[in-house]
C-alpha cells in the first residue's frame, strides 16, 4: 500500500489533487480550474488516485465529483497532511475560496430571485402534508369525518403507523380509484351520518372535519357525537366556511349554513371540549374566508 501511495504523490499534480480533494469534494471541471490543466490530464491523474483507493467518485446525472476516500488509513491521513504542510499549495488553497464563492453565489442569486418564490414549483403541496402526517404518534385512530371522495385520507394513508377511518353520508361515496389495493388495507370506510355512529365511546385521537359542518342541519347534533367518539385529550380539527352572505351556496352547493362565527361554535360545544387555537384564514379567490379551530377534549 506504502509503496503505491508514495509512487502516486510522488507526482506533483496528484499532490495537488489529493490536497484540493482534502478540504472540499469537487468535480472534474472546479480541479482543472484551480490547476489550470487539461481535462485529459486531470482524468488520467483521478483515475491513478481511484484505482489505489485514495480517492472515491460519486456521479449525479451526468457530472462526477471527487473526495477523499473514507476508508484511508489514518496514518496515510496524517502522512498526507503533514506532506501538504511542507509542500505550502497556498494558490490553490485561493482559487478554492473562489470556486466554493463562485458555487454559493448561483445559490445565493436563485434563492434572492424570482425563481426561488416559486419554489413549490419543485414540489407538490400535497407532498408536504404527507410529510406531517408522519408527525402523527404511532397507533393514532383518525377519523375523517364526512370525508367525501378520501382526498385527506389518501395523504394520511402514506403513514402506515395510524389507523384510519373515514365516514360520509350521502357520496357513493369514497373514489376507491385513487387508492392503491395496499392502501385500501388500511383505511376503514363507512357510509354513516356523523350525528349518529357505530363507533364506542372515546374510540379516536383525532377527527378531522372538512367543510362538512356547513352541510348538516343540526351541528351541535354533530359535535355533541364527536365529543362522544372522541378519547379524554384526543384532538378535532374543523375546517369550514366562515359566516358570509352568499345566498347562491346554499341552492348551487345545498350549503344549509352560511358558515359559522367563533360564537356560535362556542354556543354549541359541549362541556367536555374545549377550543385551543382558532384562525382565520383567507380563502381562494371569490370565496369566503375559512376557519381552522382546534379542539380538545378534557
Ligand atoms: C364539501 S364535502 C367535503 C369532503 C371532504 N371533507 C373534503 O375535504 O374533501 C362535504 C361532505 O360532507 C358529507 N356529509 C354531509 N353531511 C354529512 C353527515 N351528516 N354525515 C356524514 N357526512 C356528511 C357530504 O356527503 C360530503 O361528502
Amino acid at each position: 500500500m506504502w509503496i503505491d501511495i508514495l509512487k502516486s504523490i510522488s507526482d506533483r499534480t496528484r499532490l495537488r489533487i489529493l490536497n484540493l480533494l482534502f478540504l472540499k469534494e469537487l468535480n472534474v471541471n472546479e480541479i482543472i480550474e484551480v490547476l489550470a490543466n487539461t481535462q485529459s490530464n486531470i482524468s488520467k491523474h483521478l483515475k491513478i488516485l481511484k484505482s489505489i483507493g485514495l480517492i472515491r467518485e460519486r456521479k449525479e446525472g451526468t457530472w462526477r465529483f471527487y473526495s477523499i476516500s473514507s476508508s484511508i488509513d489514518s496514518k496515510v491521513k496524517d502522512f498526507l497532511k503533514e506532506v501538504f504542510e511542507e509542500k505550502d499549495f497556498k494558490e490553490d488553497i485561493a482559487k478554492l475560496k473562489i470556486i466554493s464563492e463562485k458555487r454559493n453565489f448561483i445559490t445565493k442569486k436563485f434563492f434572492s430571485s424570482n425563481e426561488s418564490c416559486a419554489l413549490g414549483k419543485f414540489y407538490s403541496l400535497e407532498n408536504l402534508l404527507i410529510s406531517f402526517s408522519f408527525l402523527i404518534p404511532s397507533g393514532y385512530k383518525i377519523l375523517d369525518a364526512g370525508c367525501g371522495e378520501g382526498k385527506l385520507l389518501k395523504l394520511l394513508v402514506k403513514n402506515r403507523h395510524i389507523s384510519l377511518y373515514g365516514i360520509d353520508l350521502y357520496r357513493d361515496f369514497v373514489d376507491i380509484s385513487i387508492f392503491s389495493e395496499d392502501e385500501l388495507k388500511f383505511i376503514k370506510f363507512y357510509k354513516e351520518d356523523i350525528t349518529k355512529t357505530h363507533f364506542d365511546d372515546n374510540f379516536f385521537d383525532i377527527v378531522f372535519m372538512n367543510m362538512v359542518l356547513h352541510h348538516i342541519e343540526e351541528p351541535k347534533l354533530a359535535i355533541k357525537e364527536v365529543a362522544r367518539l372522541i378519547k379524554k385529550g384526543g384532538k378535532v380539527l374543523i375546517i369550514d366556511f366562515y359566516k358570509h352572505s352568499d345566498e347562491f351556496m346554499r341552492e348551487k352547493y345545498g350549503d344549509f349554513w352560511l358558515g359559522f362565527d367563533l360564537d356560535y361554535i362556542k354556543s354549541i360545544l359541549p362541556y367536555s371540549l374545549l377550543i385551543s387555537d382558532y384562525y382565520l384564514l383567507e380563502n381562494k379567490e371569490g370565496l369566503p374566508y375559512n376557519f381552522i379551530i382546534h379542539i380538545e377534549k378534557k
